[in-house]
């Protein structure tokens, strides 16, 4: 059995957040004290994955390699390719296939920010699952600016759908999708949709067609946010600065998560870049040896 690969997609036009993003990736602006992009990263990270393919713009991609190389040997392996233009979400699995060469995958959205208790437990969770597909379902308030699952009666997948006009239910499908080592021969057979783009809910439709789609629900307790908009993106950083300062813990630090990998030592952890500085993030970091 081959080991599941992770894929963060960090392209975009980020037009929402224009003019914020005239010049900068979306996904290198700050959440609260650190990069966008170290949160999908983290995500990945508690999910156990070392390797990670990175997907962004051509223009934004050397950025967020720097970011990314940035953080020194953290037990992760980079791998970076570019998104010529926009042309869809499920378009990741098709420019990761060679890199994947067959192996199951775990997709997460650059701008997609999840924390809570419990989230390595539901990680494992779809971890396990080796044949087939897994979506994370978030409850919102307003489910129709979301793809959203409609569900039968006895809880299984009905359907996915954009944006419903009528309330089907109040599950979003959030920006985390994993899959067994076939989804970019899905992907491939995908058309473009009506805004010209590789759908991700075609493609998990495809798995839904063949009874192979299974969802895990993120209950109360749990945030989901994604930071796409000015005020969602001021949202994910006041919730950040709450809980951190609150909690003394740090959300998405990628060298605290290896450490608890195991991934590195505490002496590696304490020389690494973002260590060697005079700040809150390495002070924390560094009290993570005391
Ligand atoms: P979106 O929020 O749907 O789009 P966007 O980032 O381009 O922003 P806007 O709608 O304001 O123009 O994208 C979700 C995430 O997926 C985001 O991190 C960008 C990324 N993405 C790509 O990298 N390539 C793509 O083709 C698409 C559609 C999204």
């Amino acid at each position: 059995m081959k080991r599941r690969k992770g894929i963060i997609l960090a392209g975009g036009h980020g037009s929402r957040l224009r003019p914020m993003t005239g010049v900068l990736s979306k996904q290198v602006l700050p959440v609260y004290d650190k990069p966008m992009i170290y949160y999908p990263l983290s995500t990945l990270m508690l999910a156990g994955l070392s390797e990670v393919l990175v997907i962004s713009s051509p223009e934004h991609l050397p950025l967020l390699r720097n970011i990314l190389e940035g953080l020194g040997p953290i037990g992760v392996n980079f791998e970076f390719r570019e998104q010529i233009n926009p042309r869809g979400i499920a378009e990741a699995l098709i420019i990761g296939e060679a890199y994947l060469d067959g192996s199951p995958s775990a997709l997460i959205l650059g701008d997609n920010i999840f924390f809570g208790h419990g989230f390595r437990n539901i990680l494992n969770e779809a971890g396990k699952k080796t044949n087939g597909a897994t979506v994370f379902t978030y409850p919102v308030n307003d489910p129709s600016r979301y793809g959203v699952l409609e569900l039968d009666k006895k809880n299984q997948i009905l359907n996915i759908v954009e944006k419903p006009d009528s309330f089907l239910s109040n599950l979003a499908v959030t920006g985390l999708y994993f899959y067994d080592g076939k989804a970019a021969g899905f992907a491939k057979r995908l058309l473009p949709s009506k805004r010209g783009e590789l759908e991700i809910t075609d493609l998990n439709k495809a798995y839904l067609e063949q009874k192979k789609l299974s969802y895990l629900n993120f209950g109360r307790g749990f945030a989901w946010l994604d930071a796409g908009t000015p005020d969602s993106l001021l949202d994910a950083a006041n919730f950040v600065s709450t809980v951190e300062r609150r909690q003394g813990f740090k959300i998405a630090a990628p060298e605290e998560i290896s450490l608890e990998n195991g991934w590195i030592t505490i002496d590696q952890l304490l020389a690494l870049p973002n260590v060697q500085m005079e700040n809150d993030y390495a002070n924390y970091l560094k009290s993570l040896g005391h």
